[in-house]
This record gives structure tokens, C-alpha cells and sequence, in this order.
């Protein structure tokens, strides 16, 4: 979407992978300062993005929007304030239609979502300083065309603020798709590809609730063709740091969401932090693969069931190439300077975990632990076209 935004994939926190319904404003400001405090702003984490309960179940006599008066008691613009304050841009959830998911699901009352509201919603967002909006189809009917002019209804009421506001879309929440995945890039800055994520790495399905890591990898892999700047592809919010998953598991997360060119949208507990969790969310180097101004998502050279080799072709000529094992035992994992569209026979490759440099007269390979994924940043020669996608078959996605 051309507004102005998300010319890079987003990078930030959001409530939902860890807290749910349970959110306040001394925790959503807990969170603005460890994401300061650790460091993590300053790589780039700048969005803080309140998901689903943070409003009063009733709008005011005018029709506005409200935060819960208990939960958020100094109010939705006060906490844009803070945010700001703090260097940090604000996120808030919404939906489409009538109820939000926590609402369709009846654990949480009334019936908030924007539907007839957008114009006044969309202003409500701007008054209170929002620069992301993310918004969910949280129901099972509707066509894809229903959903196409109601997320653009909310893209224009958004536009028509003036505020440049990030928007986030998902018309996955229990919403079964029976085409082709759509490119969203018309409607919205990222939209998801599948239901929600889960903190284990293979759920066993490629469509349904809940997706495992590797499972949303198999959907969004072949969607590259779709991202470019200001338009990307949504695997969904990281489970990095939320138990569920091995280091190696986690890393590979990290190395994946950073290669397809993913919003990078930590969804841990940012005050608690392990070590490894740190490490990973902090690596400098697949930041700047992630956030690499050509806007590139990496395309699939080799695919199997053992193994996958995604190649990101980079701004200044060099290009990011992930070897990741899918099987359970360690394996070399290959390619070659000519498969990721280089020319030439000279090269050098920046390993983006261990930072060690090695040199290579076209081979690129490692010894990847099961479920691991070795990055190397690789330069020299000259980048012709981008590799092309092996497969350019669109999946479907469906709900379950
Ligand atoms: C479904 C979305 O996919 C999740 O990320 C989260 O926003 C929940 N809805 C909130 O109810």
C-alpha cells in the first residue's frame, strides 16, 4: 500500500502471544520501557501494538470508542503519549465487522468492532496517536470480495485522516479460504497468511488453527512474489522467547521471519528475557537482511522435504541465503553462487549468527543441525535478476 509506511517490514511487540485479554496500561508501559531498557528499540522494535480488549464494550453517547476505564484508566491517547514519549510508535487493534474475536468468542462483552463506524473510528485512532492499526476478520462468513471492500473501506477512512498509520490486516481469524491466497498489496502495508501462530514448531497442518512455525513457512514461502516496499507478506507475530520450541528451533524462526521479509513482531515477555531469547531477537545482522530497502522477500532455490535454501537478493548487490534443515538429523545443506543469481568467482560469506567471514569460489553449504537454519550474508561477483521462485504455485489456506 502506498502511504507513505512500512516501506520496510515492521519490527515491534505485541500483547496477544503472551497476554491475551490480560492487558493494562502499567503493563503496556512496562513492556515501552524494557523494549527501551533492552536495547531492542534502538535495533529497530519501535511499534508497541495493544491487541484485542483494550476497549469499554460500550461507546460513548457520541458513538466514539472508549478504553476500558479499569484497565486503560488514563485513557487510549495518554497511552500514544507515553509511547511517544518514550521514542515508541503506538499499535491498536480492531475489527472489520461487529465483534472483535475476543467478543465473537462471548468471553468478552458487547459488540465494538467498526463496522458502520470506520470514518469515525479511523479519526478516533488519529486523535489518539495511533501509527498502526492492526484489523482482524474475526468471523467465519464472508466472500473474499466482502473482505476485500471492507478492508479497503477502513484503508480509505484511514487515508482520509492524514495521519500516516500503518495498517495491518488478517482475514484468517476463523475465516476458511477456499481460493488462492490474494495479494493484499492494494489494500493494506502487511496482511497474515494463515490462522493464528502457536509456540511449537510443527503443528502438522498447513492450514487450520494453530500453525506451527514450519508450517507457516511451508504457506508464506511461495507468496514472495507478492513483497515489495510498503507491501508484505504476514506470517504472524514470533513466538521467540515463549518456550514451546529448542534454541535451534528459535533461531530458525528468527532466520526465517527475517529472510521472507516479515514484519518482525516480538511477541514475548520483553522484561523477561532469557539469554538465548536475547541473542536471537537482538542478531544486527538478520535485522539488516529483514529490513533491507529493496523490500525483497527470499524465494525458494531448492525445496524438499529434508531441506530448503531461500535466497534474498539485497540493495547494495549481495545476497542473504538461508540453508534450513527440515529433517530431523544433521545434514549438509548446499547451493551455489550461480543458483542465488551471482556471477562471478570470487566470493565472500558473512555468517549472520557467528559473524565469521569465510571465502568461497561459488560453494555455499554448512553443516546445519536438524531443524537449524545457517544464514550467510554473501558478496562479491555481480547479482543478475533475482533467483526465481521454484515453485509459483499459490497454496490455499482453510480453517478449522
Ligand atoms: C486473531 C488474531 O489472529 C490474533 O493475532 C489476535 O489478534 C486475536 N484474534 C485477538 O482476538
Amino acid at each position: 500500500l502506498e502511504n507513505g509506511v512500512g516501506r520496510t517490514p515492521p519490527m515491534g511487540w505485541n500483547s496477544w502471544n503472551t497476554f491475551g485479554c490480560n492487558i493494562n496500561e502499567t503493563l503496556i508501559r512496562q513492556m515501552a520501557d524494557s523494549i527501551v531498557n533492552s536495547g531492542l528499540r534502538d535495533l529497530g522494535y519501535q511499534y508497541v501494538v495493544v491487541d484485542d480488549c483494550w476497549f469499554n464494550p460500550n461507546r460513548d453517547s457520541a458513538g466514539n470508542l472508549q478504553g476500558d476505564p479499569t484497565r486503560f484508566p488514563s485513557g487510549m491517547k495518554a497511552l500514544g503519549d507515553y509511547l511517544h514519549g518514550k521514542g515508541l510508535k503506538f499499535g491498536l487493534y480492531e475489527v472489520p465487522l461487529d465483534k472483535t474475536c475476543a467478543q465473537y468468542f462471548s468471553s468478552y462483552p458487547g459488540a465494538t468492532g467498526s463496522q458502520g463506524h470506520e470514518a469515525q473510528d479511523a479519526r478516533q485512532f488519529a486523535a489518539w496517536g495511533v501509527d498502526y492499526l492492526k484489523y482482524d476478520w474475526c468471523s467465519p462468513t464472508g466472500t473474499i470480495n466482502d473482505q476485500v471492500s471492507t478492508f479497503a473501506k477502513m484503508r480509505d477512512a484511514l487515508a482520509a485522516t492524514g495521519r500516516p498509520i500503518l495498517y495491518s490486516i488478517n482475514s484468517n481469524s476463523i475465516h476458511a479460504k477456499t481460493g488462492p491466497q490474494r495479494n493484499w498489496g492494494d489494500v493494506a502495508n502487511i496482511w497474515r497468511t494463515t490462522e493464528d501462530i502457536t509456540n511449537a514448531w510443527d503443528t502438522g497442518q498447513s492450514n487450520g488453527y494453530p500453525m506451527g512455525i514450519k508450517n507457516i513457512v511451508d504457506v508464506t514461502v511461495p507468496l514472495a512474489g507478492y513483497a515489495k516496499p510498503g507491501a508484505f507478506n504476514d506470517p504472524d507475530m514470533m513466538e521467540v522467547g515463549r518456550g514451546g520450541m529448542t534454541d535451534t528451533e528459535m533461531r530458525s524462526h528468527f532466520a526465517l521471519w527475517a529472510m521472507m521479509a516479515s514484519p518482525l513482531i516480538a511477541g514475548n515477555d520483553i522484561r523477561n528475557m532469557d539469554t538465548a531469547t536475547q541473542t536471537i531477537l537482538k542478531n544486527a545482522r538478520l535485522i539488516a537482511i529483514n529490513q533491507d530497502t529493496l523490500g525483497r522477500q527470499a524465494s525458494s532455490v531448492v525445496a524438499d522435504t529434508n531441506q530448503r535454501v531461500l535466497a534474498k537478493r539485497l540493495a547494495n548487490d549481495d545476497v542473504a541465503v538461508a540453508l534450513f534443515n527440515q529433517s530431523g538429523a544433521t545434514r549438509t545443506v548446499s547451493t551455489t553462487a550461480a543458483a542465488i543469481g551471482k556471477t562471478g568467482s570470487a566470493f565472500t560469506l558473512v555468517d549472520a549468527w557467528t559473524g565469521a567471514t569465510t571465502s568461497s569460489g561459488g560453494t555455499i553449504s554448512a553443516s546445519v543441525p536438524a531443524h537449524g537454519t545457517v544464514v550467510y550474508r554473501v558478496s562479491g561477483g555481480t547479482s543478475g535478476e533475482p533467483p526465481v521462485p521454484t515453485s509459483t504455485t499459490l497454496v490455499s489456506t482453510s480453517s478449522g
